[in-house]
C-alpha cells in the first residue's frame, strides 16, 4: 500500500518537526497535529502541508485529524503521566479510522523499571499492539541534539556520572527510520531499537565537541540536588521525579544500545557526535 498522507502527532516539538522534515522530503503529505493553532507555524516550517487541532488528553480533533490519511506517527509529548491514556486514544481512533500504517514512537529499554517514563512507554507499546498488530514500534537512544546546543556554548553540565556509557543517536536518523518504517512495505509489527554507532561518556563528548568546534568544552557533574532546586524547579512534581529517576539510571548504567539495527535501516553508517557537531558548526 502506497502512503501518500501521513497524520504526524506532536509535529510542532522537537521529534515531531523531524519526522516531518524526513516524511515531506519523501515525497509524503504530512498533517500536522498541534496542540494549538499557534504552534501551526512551526509545523508548517518544517513542510508540513496542514494543520489539526488536536488535543491529546481529551481526544479533541482526532477522528477528524484522522480523515483522509494514509499512516500515523504517534509519539506522546515529553514526560506525561497519562502518556498511555493518549496511546490509547490515538491507536484506538486509528482503528476506527481503519489505518494499518501505525508508527510508535517509545524509548530504549522501556521495560527499565528504574525509569517510569520508560515504563510508561513500555505499556504505551502494549496499548498500541493491542489495537493495531501491525504497529512498528521504535525504541531511540537518547538523541545528539540534547546535548549539541550546551556543546555549542562550551559547557556540558550533567547530574550524572561524566563517564556513564551511551549510545546516543542523532534525531535526523531516526526520522529517516520513522519515514522508512510508515513509507516502505516489511516493517509491520516490528519492534526496532535505534542507537548510535559508538558508545561515548560525557567526557568524551565534550573532547570531541573541543576537537570538531575548536573551542573549549567543559564536561562538569552538577549535583543532583543543586539540579533539582535549579532547572528542575520549574517542572511539575512528577516531571522532576521522572529526570531525577532517570538522572539516577544513567550515572548507573548510562543508556547504551545496539547500533546495527539503525544501520541496517538506514543502508548507512549512523550519524555519529562528531558528525552532528560539524553539521551544527557549518
Ligand atoms: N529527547 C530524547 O533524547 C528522546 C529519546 C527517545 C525518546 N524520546 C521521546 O520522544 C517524545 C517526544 O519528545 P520531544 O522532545 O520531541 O517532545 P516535545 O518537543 O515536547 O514535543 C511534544 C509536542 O507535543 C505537543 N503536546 C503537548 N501536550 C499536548 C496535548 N495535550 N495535545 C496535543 N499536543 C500536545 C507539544 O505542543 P506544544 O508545542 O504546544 O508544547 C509539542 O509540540 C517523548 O515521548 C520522549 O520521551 C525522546
Amino acid at each position: 500500500m502506497t502512503v501518500t498522507t501521513v497524520l504526524v502527532i506532536g509535529a510542532a516539538g522537537k521529534t515531531g518537526r523531524a519526522v516531518t522534515r524526513a516524511l515531506t522530503s519523501r515525497g509524503v503529505s504530512v498533517r500536522a497535529a498541534v496542540r494549538s493553532p499557534d504552534r501551526a507555524e512551526r509545523a508548517y516550517a518544517a513542510g508540513a502541508q496542514s494543520i489539526s487541532v488536536v488535543d491529546l488528553e481529551t481526544g479533541r480533533g482526532l477522528d477528524e485529524a484522522l480523515d483522509h490519511v494514509d499512516g500515523v506517527y504517534h509519539l506522546a509529548p515529553n514526560m506525561r503521566p497519562g502518556e498511555v491514556a493518549i496511546a490509547e486514544r490515538v491507536a484506538g481512533a486509528a482503528t476506527r479510522a481503519g489505518l494499518s500504517r501505525f508508527a510508535f514512537h517509545s524509548v530504549l529499554h522501556p521495560h527499565d523499571g528504574s525509569m517510569p517514563h520508560h515504563l510508561r512507554k513500555a505499556e504505551a507499546e502494549k496499548v498500541v499492539r493491542a489495537h493495531l498488530p501491525g504497529a512498528t514500534v521504535l525504541r531511540p537512544a537518547a538523541y545528539h541534539q540534547n546535548l549539541l546546543e550546551a556543546a555549542v556554548a562550551g559547557r556540558l553540565a550533567v547530574p550524572y556520572s561524566l563517564d556513564a556509557p551511551f549510545t546516543n543517536v542523532d534525531l535526523g536518523d531516526v526520522a529517516e527510520a520513522a519515514a522508512t518504517v510508515l513509507t516502505r512495505p516489511g516493517h509491520e509489527g516490528v519492534t526496532y531499537d535505534l542507537a548510535g554507532p559508538d558508545v561515548i561518556s560525557v567526557r568524551d563528548q565534550a573532547r570531541i565537541a573541543e576537537d570538531v568546534l575548536g573551542h573549549p568544552v567543559h564536561a562538569m557533574r552538577v549535583d543532583l540536588d543543586e539540579w533539582t532546586a535549579g532547572p528542575g524547579a520549574s517542572l511539575t512534581t512528577q516531571a522532576r521525579d521522572d529526570l531525577v529517576a532517570m538522572f539516577t539510571a544513567y550515572d548507573r548504567a548510562g543508556l547504551v544500545g545496539d547500533g546495527s539495527t539503525l544501520r541496517r535501516l538506514l543502508g548507512r553508517e549512523p550519524r555519529a557526535w562528531a558528525d552532528v557537531l560539524r553539521a551544527a558548526s557549518g
